[in-house]
């Protein structure tokens, strides 16, 4: 299948997790860290029915690095209890699904399955992470998930590496950012030990996508 029939599919069938700004921003960041020739595995911390890992998959097939593993994390039982600061907006056991709809998604696709770990993050991560990551998406929607993924995820990220954090909403660089998420920026404050840590990559409208580099 053809890239853009590959984003066509997924903005029609699973735009609850993707959009046209978040697939043009990872094409555009993949495209520039595969010509930096970054070592190591691509990672999605909270995968979900697996839209993000798929077109991961699209993009590295595209290049040529078919053999380039993709690691997926998820509960599959939804998400966990919300720390206060995560607000009101998702409860625990929401955003449900199972290996099953990775793996139907890829297989509609016709793309190669993801490495699935499932479990919480904090009993896969410590153990199941890839020693070199190159790239890594971090969408676990809450404080105590984006803490876990990156305490995990930032040691492994290899020189030249990037990190994408979603739902990260500055809404000081980027009043547009869409804020449902507010535990997503105060993990990310937390684990780096400042305000505004991040990166804010540019999108035309609501897109509050938060990169760190190595
Ligand atoms: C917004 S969805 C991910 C969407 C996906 N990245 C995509 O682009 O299609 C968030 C996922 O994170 C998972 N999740 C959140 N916190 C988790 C945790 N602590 N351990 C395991 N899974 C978690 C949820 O089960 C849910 O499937």
């Amino acid at each position: 299948m053809k890239l853009e029939d590959v984003e066509g599919y997924l903005l029609d069938n699973h735009s609850g997790t993707t959009d046209e700004q978040r697939l043009a921003t990872l094409k555009r960041e993949i495209s520039a860290l595969l010509e930096r020739k970054v070592a190591g595995a691509f990672v999605e911390v909270g995968c979900y029915r697996g839209a993000t890992a798929a077109y991961l998959r699209a993009l590295l097939d595209l290049a040529g690095e078919e053999s380039r593993p993709i690691h997926v994390y998820d509960s599959f039982e939804g998400l966990p209890e919300p720390d206060t600061i995560d607000g009101t907006h998702l409860a625990a056991g929401s955003i449900r699904s199972c290996q099953d709809d990775v793996i139907a998604l890829h297989r509609e696709l016709g793309l190669a399955a993801p490495i699935i770990h499932s479990g919480w993050f904090h009993d896969t991560l410590p153990a199941e992470l890839p020693d070199t990551i190159a790239f890594g998406y971090l969408d676990g929607d809450f404080y105590e998930s984006i803490l876990t993924s990156l305490r995990h995820c930032v040691p492994n990220l290899a020189p030249g590496g990037l990190l994408i954090v979603d739902d990260y909403a500055d809404v000081e660089s980027n009043p547009a950012a869409w804020n449902g998420l507010p535990g997503v920026l105060a993990a990310c404050e937390a684990y780096f030990g400042r305000a505004r840590p991040l990166e804010v990559l540019p999108g035309s409208g609501d897109l509050a996508f938060g990169a760190y580099r190595t």
